[in-house]
């Protein structure tokens, strides 16, 4: 029977030591409902799954997961369990999980140890829990699950096979893990496929960065100065569907070739420091920590919004603000954290400075995730077969995996590609003179 308790939570959790630990089991059809939503515009995981069903390449593989636990992620967990896999999963950040489709996942044997709002040490809690499961592979989201088999689990370095890690922040932990000689397994930089990065991290984020800000705060976009801070993949979709609203965009890099390329795409790029002045409405995407701090904050206007698209909410300087604000006031059901400043002025932090997407929205669209997800799924096909022989390290996506997704995915629209004719193949092979 499962055991309901208070002490030492964050809130009220439904707790099966071993098998699950949740919200409200009693929210799954809800959770089902929001599944059902997503699996039906995910065609290309559907064909996975259809062939994983067939072929059960994951039979008798344990998968331990740290995802973002909402709906588009369940899909693949189904998916990977068509495949055989015995799935245990948590969240990779505190505000992003759906209660109900945690609900949901446990009904399907799922074991879930996550609920939304989760303290710091409930959150580590929750990822131990799921290593106690002993996975095989390890699906990861910011590398958090990685490093802590690596910190607290030395022993399950030996079992695990593999890895994969889903975004840019884990992708650069893994190779610092791996330069120091730390890292004793091999995984896959996801997040470094072409089918990846280019439309999860730029048109992903573009739009449900501006969605989850929208949300939060209901206000209008048009005539703003956004500032976007970070000129990568993700800053380059935040900056491209801000103006597309009708904002006026100043980007923030310290990378000159970045910079340069927001000024050609026809941006203003400027220091935070100038931004700072000018700027309504701020989102960081940087990766990096500490990008808008206090000496910027002082400089902001009354009613600035700040919001953060990076992975871990160490970009803006929460600190300053909890340290130097007079008040502190919870506002649109707290998706909106006011401080009110000695000098009477209003700063807005939404979502507590974390993922503003998946904190304040539902995360990236659904079709986004289906690409992202697909390679994740086709990822952990590649390491059940062949990890036992790969070293440790760092490892891209087999290009045929990045190109099977994208012609998944277009097969799935319905759009046909131009073929190179025989000659055309040699032409474009050939060094001789181009007449
Ligand atoms: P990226 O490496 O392509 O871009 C980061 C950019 O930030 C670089 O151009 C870098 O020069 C710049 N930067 C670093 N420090 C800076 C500073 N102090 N001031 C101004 N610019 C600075 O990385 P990508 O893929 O755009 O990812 C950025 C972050 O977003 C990462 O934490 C990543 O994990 C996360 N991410 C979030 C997603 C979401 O759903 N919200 C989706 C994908 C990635």
């Amino acid at each position: 029977m499962p055991i309901t308790i208070f002490g030492g939570c964050s809130t009220l959790v439904v707790v099966k030591e071993g098998e699950y630990a949740i919200r409200d089991p009693s929210l799954a059809p809800k959770g089902r409902d929001m599944i059902e939503w997503a699996r039906d515009h995910m065609p290309v995981l559907e064909a996975i799954r259809e062939r994983f069903e067939e072929e059960r390449p994951l039979e008798g593989i344990t998968v331990g997961m740290t995802l973002h636990l909402e709906a588009k992620t369940a899909v693949l967990v189904e998916t990977l369990m068509a495949g055989g896999a015995e799935v245990a999963i948590t969240g990779c950040n505190p505000l992003s999980t759906k209660d109900e489709v945690a609900a949901a996942l446990v009904r399907e044997g799922v074991h879930v140890y996550a609920w939304r709002g989760e303290t710091e040490k409930e959150y580590y809690q929750n990822i131990d829990r799921v290593l106690s499961h002993e996975p095989d592979i390890i699906v990861d989201d910011g590398a958090d699950c990685i490093a802590r088999v690596h910190t607290e689990f030395p022993d399950l370095t030996e079992r695990v096979i593999g890895a994969t890690e889903e975004t840019t922040t884990g992708v650069n932990r893994l190779h610092a893990m791996h330069r120091e000689g730390i890292l004793k397994f091999p995984v896959i930089a996801v997040n470094n496929a072409k089918t990846k990065y280019l439309m999860d991290n730029r048109y992903g984020t573009g739009q449900s960065a501006l969605d989850g800000l929208m949300r939060a705060t209901n206000i209008l976009l048009a005539g703003k100065t956004v500032v976007v801070v970070g000129y990568g993949w993700c800053g380059r979709g935040i900056a491209r569907r801000a103006r597309g609203l009708g904002a006026n965009v100043i980007v923030v890099e310290v990378d000159p070739i970045k910079a340069m390329e927001a000024i050609f795409d026809g941006f203003r790029v400027a220091p935070m420091d100038r931004a700072a002045e000018e700027g309504d409405i701020f989102i960081t995407a940087t990766g990096n920590r500490d990008v808008i701090r206090g000496e910027h904050i002082e400089k902001m206007k009354d009613g600035v919004i700040l919001a953060n698209a990076g992975h871990f909410d160490v970009e803006i300087d929460k600190e300053y603000l909890e340290e130097h604000c007079e008040e502190k006031i919870d506002r649109r059901g707290g998706l909106v954290t006011e401080y009110r400043m000695p000098n009477g002025k209003r700063v807005y932090l939404i979502a507590e400075g974390r993922l503003v997407n998946l904190a304040a929205g539902e995360g990236h669209p659904i079709e986004i995730m289906d690409i992202s997800f697909a390679l994740q799924a086709l990822s952990v096909e590649v390491l059940a077969k062949e990890g036992e022989g790969m070293e440790p390290g760092v490892y891209k996506v087999p290009k045929d995996v990045d190109k099977r997704v994208a012609e998944l995915k277009l097969k799935s629209m319905g759009v046909e590609l131009e073929e190179l004719t025989p000659e055309q193949r040699e032409y474009m092979e050939s060094w001789e003179e181009g007449t």
